[in-house]
């Protein structure tokens, strides 16, 4: 196959949801379609559950096992679906921004009873400013949720996109009858059967059809014409380029657990989805279909088997075509790296990789060259943008409880923040290390890491800071003054980029309207598209 029909082929996305709102199991449908696991159930063993104090050692076996389905790849009807893993705790959400800087297109689900929650909004706050197309799974008809035209109205103001149903729900709840495919126009009607995988898909010739009153109630019947006219006259009719430019989100509803709407859920986002198109370097616009391959590292997994040291850094291929045993130049530091065990992830399997294409995202053993954002090419020198840093939520000192193991913390902490554990700022005068981290867990896991991997031993000392803000003036000399005036809370993050870290809304409302010339941002990221 060539390297066009290759891109062609390849769709590759991430399911993303508030927790509980049913990515884990539409996960498991799309591979039990694919055919790619045989039995429910296989993919509930990656998610990390709510019991969030946590026994952390089950955490750790939770996450070894989120290394087996961190890419999740199958064939269906000819084409190659990527499915790209994101943890569903909360306190991994940086892990999820940085995963979706790696597809092509998203598939979001909402619950249909909760509708748009807090982190919906914030998934869909990274979708938004690299403009990733994205399809709208509105969950759990099955249970008695908002009005459907409600829920719409609600996407669309709270998530900031517009949106147009393609398919539309029969009721639902304890008289939910199906949903009608409006793109397709046909009728699917509802069944709990957990076992059986497609859905009796019946096709009409419209809505007018008296083939809908032989499969509905009339009252249902009269209802699905009215909505289908109401909606005809209030959204436009569907565009693609819209979609796909990440204008305009298309809306779906079905029930994951009961498998009903999955297959048609499926079957379009592999018609209207995306495959791989150009990225941005800082350098220039990389197409997918160039002969030369590029890539970028967006994800670092450790080993925690003491026996096996290294590491695994993800790359996702951006173009050309990717080799096992062949040189690539790491654009950083200005080596060259081969690889002789490149992996690929079917499901729970691990296979080694002899070639890999744009779209696909493969396992590299590294033994400590690679830290997020890196780009392999081979030999241009080329810097991937966009693996934004977040501002953390929660921020504490670091304090070095064995002075003689002052290295091996060093040492430790520098690899843990590449690998994206956490971020770390440092403070003058006196090099105060700061962690900033999303959730407590990942305390947990740098105190248990440092000591089991590097021999050191840490507490953590709570920090009233609020939230970090990037700092950025085209004046220096003002950048400077601001710098000198809040000395107290200036830090340098890992790139020593200054940041100010504010105690509260109000110190930084304050600092804004004291110095208005300084832009603050709550997002680091190198392509300038910050807010
Ligand atoms: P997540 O990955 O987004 O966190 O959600 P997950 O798929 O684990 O689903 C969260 C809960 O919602 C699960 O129940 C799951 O069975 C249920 N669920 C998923 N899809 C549907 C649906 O279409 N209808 C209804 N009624 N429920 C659905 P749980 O009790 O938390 O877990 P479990 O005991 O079923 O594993």
């Amino acid at each position: 196959m060539s390297l066009v029909e290759e891109i062609n082929k390849r769709k590759t996305f991430a399911i993303i949801s508030h927790p509980d709102a049913g990515k884990t199991t539409l996960t498991e449908k799309f591979l039990l379609f694919g055919g790619a696991i045989q039995v429910a159930g296989a993919v509930k063993s990656n998610k990390i559950k709510k019991t969030s104090t946590s026994d952390f050692m089950e955490i750790e076996k939770q996450r070894g096992i989120s290394v087996a389905t961190s890419v999740m790849a199958f064939e269906y009807k000819g084409k190659r679906v990527n499915i790209l893993d994101t943890p569903g705790h909360k306190d991994f959400a940086e892990d999820t921004y940085r995963t979706l800087t790696a597809v092509d297109s998203v598939i979001l689900v909402v619950d249909s009873v909760k509708g748009v929650e807090e982190q919906t909004e914030r998934l869909m706050e990274v979708c938004r400013m690299r403009n990733t197309p994205v399809i709208i799974f509105v969950n759990k008809m099955d249970r008695e949720g908002k009005d459907p035209f409600d829920l719409l109205e609600e996407l669309e103001q709270k998530l900031s996109i517009s949106t147009r149903p393609l398919s539309w729900p029969i009721n639902q709840g304890a008289t939910f009858k199906g949903v009608y495919n409006l793109y397709k126009k046909s009728l699917n009607l509802f069944e709990t059967n957990k076992t059986q995988l497609a859905d009796e898909v019946i096709a009409i010739s419209g809505l007018d059809s008296p083939e809908l009153m032989r499969h509905l109630p009339e009252k249902d019947a009269i209802k699905l014409r009215e909505d289908a006219e109401l909606i005809e006259g209030l959204y436009e009719p569907f565009d693609i380029d819209l979609y796909q430019s990440g204008l305009l989100a298309p809306v779906f509803f079905g029930s994951a657990i009961n498998n009903f709407g999955i297959q048609e859920l499926l079957e379009t986002f592999l018609d209207i989805a995306p495959s791989p198109m150009s990225r941005t370097a800082v350098e220039r616009e990389v197409k997918a279909n160039e002969k030369a391959l590029t890539g970028f590292v967006f994800k670092i997994h450790a080993n925690l088997d003491p026996n096996h040291r290294d590491r695994i850094a993800f790359l996702r291929i951006c173009s050309g075509k990717f080799e096992r045993n062949t040189f690539y130049f790491h654009t950083r530091t200005g080596k060259k790296l081969k690889f002789a065990n490149p992996t690929t992830f079917m499901a729970n399997e691990k296979i080694l990789t002899a070639e890999a294409w744009p779209g696909d995202v493969i396992g590299l053993y590294d033994s400590g060259n690679f830290k997020i954002g890196d780009t392999l090419t081979e030999g241009e020198q080329l810097q991937f943008q966009g693996i934004p840093s977040f501002s953390p939520e929660i921020f504490k000192e670091l304090e070095n409880r064995d002075p003689l193991k002052t290295k091996q913390l060093e040492k430790g902490i520098s690899q843990l923040t590449e690998e994206g554990v956490a971020q770390l700022f440092i403070q003058e005068p006196g090099h105060r290390k700061i962690i900033g981290t999303v959730g407590e867990l990942q305390f947990e896991v740098i105190q248990f890491r440092l000591e089991h991997e590097y021999g050191a031993k840490c507490a953590f000392v709570p920090m009233k800071y609020y939230k970090a803000f990037w700092i950025a003036c085209k004046d220096k000399k003002i950048l400077e003054m601001f710098m000198h005036r809040k000395a107290h809370a200036i830090a340098k993050d890992k790139e020593g980029n200054p940041v100010f870290l504010a105690e509260s809304e109000w110190n930084v409302t304050y600092a804004k309207t004291d110095f208005p010339e300084i832009e603050f941002h709550t997002i680091s990221e190198t392509s300038g598209r910050s807010k």
